[in-house]
């Protein structure tokens, strides 16, 4: 037995925090901008099916063993996977995940910012009365006149990653913890203020339809027609792995995010629960927001596959029909900002913590130090939907935004996730697991692990190698 270790970076005050914290990380940008788009693109319910069996076969398990693996070491996740490759006297190798999420969670964070910027200035036209009375055209004409325009982007994203310092700098336990105990159930409640206005458009059930009904062949079978006049389909793996890399990114796996809030984790609290908890809300919002946009996008005649520019060119025009549709608006926005907000922070605290305990550098000055780094790298981001947005600076198709996204979501994430499975159910000795999840070799333990050491990393492994063509 090693000896119980504790954090320097202190506790979150109780289990119910850890549970906001988490959700207040998982809660986010993932769960209202991108899982509608990402639908959209990848025509509708079987996508959706897909990502719901990662969820519960990948992201519930993988989860358990990140907080676990948090607990147990209590340090940044560098540090404790040096710590734990001690205990159980593991090839130093494993240590390079800690490393590879640090890198995975300063790359995503270059990006969330500029999004959350993009929101952020939606507010202040939510505020103005911009989208009101306003028509389809004009809400989408107004957001493609926005991203036409660097240097206000630039302006915003600024602004969301000092906030984002601001908050990381005095400790992630500080104020935020108390801001999400309230905003994020208040964001809850408007969306079941736009679905139930979703309800009253001509659309609902068609949008329904699309979120909900697989259509296996649409999804998974591209056809052409070829130059003979012969239609030839043929399966694609690539709408599996945007499904598996999502159930990663909008839970917060895979970087290391979940594993430090693991490490302030109190003792008592059991980690099986507030995963549910956790997974539970996560997916309620996405499926909310899937619910509140596809209505919109059906009745008003819209592209479903619109793409990052979804919620922008949606939502608004709710807002812009709906009683009270100003006031609504701006919170809406304003409380997606806080969602974003308290997302973002779990992306940089691992970097952060790490700079604390081994550089003795002060939380300001990692955190002032991180933001920096990403806030210069996001600025790829910004061009990307305007001065750099043409195919000639495009790399496989692909704009420095798409790129990110694509290396982050699609490859870092399942990767880091792998190696957490492997590295909880294949290395830490069960008493170990066993101890740190207050289990007795039961039901529970027996279908996490069987879940964890097989199911997981095998589903991650077909679907990952398929889709990059190897299988
Ligand atoms: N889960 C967040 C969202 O859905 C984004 C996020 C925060 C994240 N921390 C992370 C994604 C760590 C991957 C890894 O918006």
């Amino acid at each position: 037995m090693t000896e119980k270790r504790s954090s320097i970076h202190g506790q979150w005050s109780s289990r119910f925090i850890f549970i906001l914290a988490a959700v207040g990380s998982a809660v986010g940008l993932g769960n209202i901008w991108k899982f509608p788009y990402i639908t959209g693109e990848n025509g509708g319910g079987a996508f959706v099916l897909v990502y719901l069996v990662c969820i519960a076969l990948i992201g519930v398990p993988i989860m358990i063993a990140e907080i676990l693996l948090g607990r147990r070491g209590r340090q940044s996740p560098i540090n404790t996977m040096r710590s734990l490759v001690q205990d159980e006297q593991a090839h130093p190798a494993w240590s390079l995940l800690g490393w590879g999420g640090v890198i995975t969670g300063f790359l995503i964070l270059s990006y969330y910012s500029v999004i959350a910027g993009w929101a952020l200035a939606y507010v202040f036209r939510a505020a103005s009365g911009a989208f009101n009375g306003a028509t389809a055209e004009t809400i989408a004409a107004q957001f493609d006149g926005f991203l036409s325009a660097p240097l206000s982007v630039l302006a915003w994203h600024s602004i969301f990653m000092v906030m984002t310092m601001v908050v990381v700098a005095r400790g992630v336990r500080g104020g935020l913890e108390k801001a999400v105990t309230f905003l994020m159930p208040a964001l809850f409640v408007l969306l079941l203020v736009l679905v139930g206005y979703a309800m009253s458009l001509g659309a609902f059930s068609e949008g329904l339809d699309f979120l909900f009904s697989p259509n296996f062949e649409k999804v998974f079978y591209h056809c052409e027609v070829t130059a003979a006049g012969v239609e030839q389909c043929r399966f694609t793996g690539e709408p599996m792995l945007v499904a598996l890399g999502h159930a990663f990114f909008t839970l917060s796996l895979g970087m290391g995010a979940i594993m430090v809030y693991g490490s302030y984790m109190p003792a008592n609290a059991s980690i099986a629960r507030a995963t549910f908890a956790i997974v539970a809300a996560d997916t309620a919002v996405a499926l909310l927001a899937g619910m509140a946009i596809f209505p919109i996008v059906f009745s008003n005649g819209l592209e479903a596959a619109a793409g990052p520019g979804l919620i922008f060119q949606t939502l608004p025009i709710a807002f812009g029909a709906m009683p009270g549709g100003q006031f609504f608006g701006t919170l809406f926005f304003l409380l997606l900002v806080f969602a974003a907000w308290s997302s973002a922070i779990s992306l940089i605290e691992p970097a952060v913590a790490w700079l604390v305990e081994n550089h003795g550098m002060k939380r300001v000055s990692a955190a002032v130090l991180m933001g920096v780094l990403a806030w210069i790298l996001g600025i790829g981001t910004v061009l990307s939907f305007n001065l750099l947005s043409g195919e000639e600076f495009q790399l496989f198709g692909k704009t420095i935004f798409d790129l990110l996204d694509y290396l982050t979501a699609n490859i870092l994430l399942p990767l880091g996730g792998l190696f957490i499975a492997l590295f909880a159910g294949w290395i830490m000795s069960r008493s170990a697991s066993m101890d740190e999840l207050r289990m007795r070799d039961g039901m529970g333990y027996k279908t996490w692990s069987l879940l964890v050491r097989y199911i997981s990393p095998l589903l991650v492994a077909i679907v990952f190698f398929n889709a990059i063509g190897i299988i």
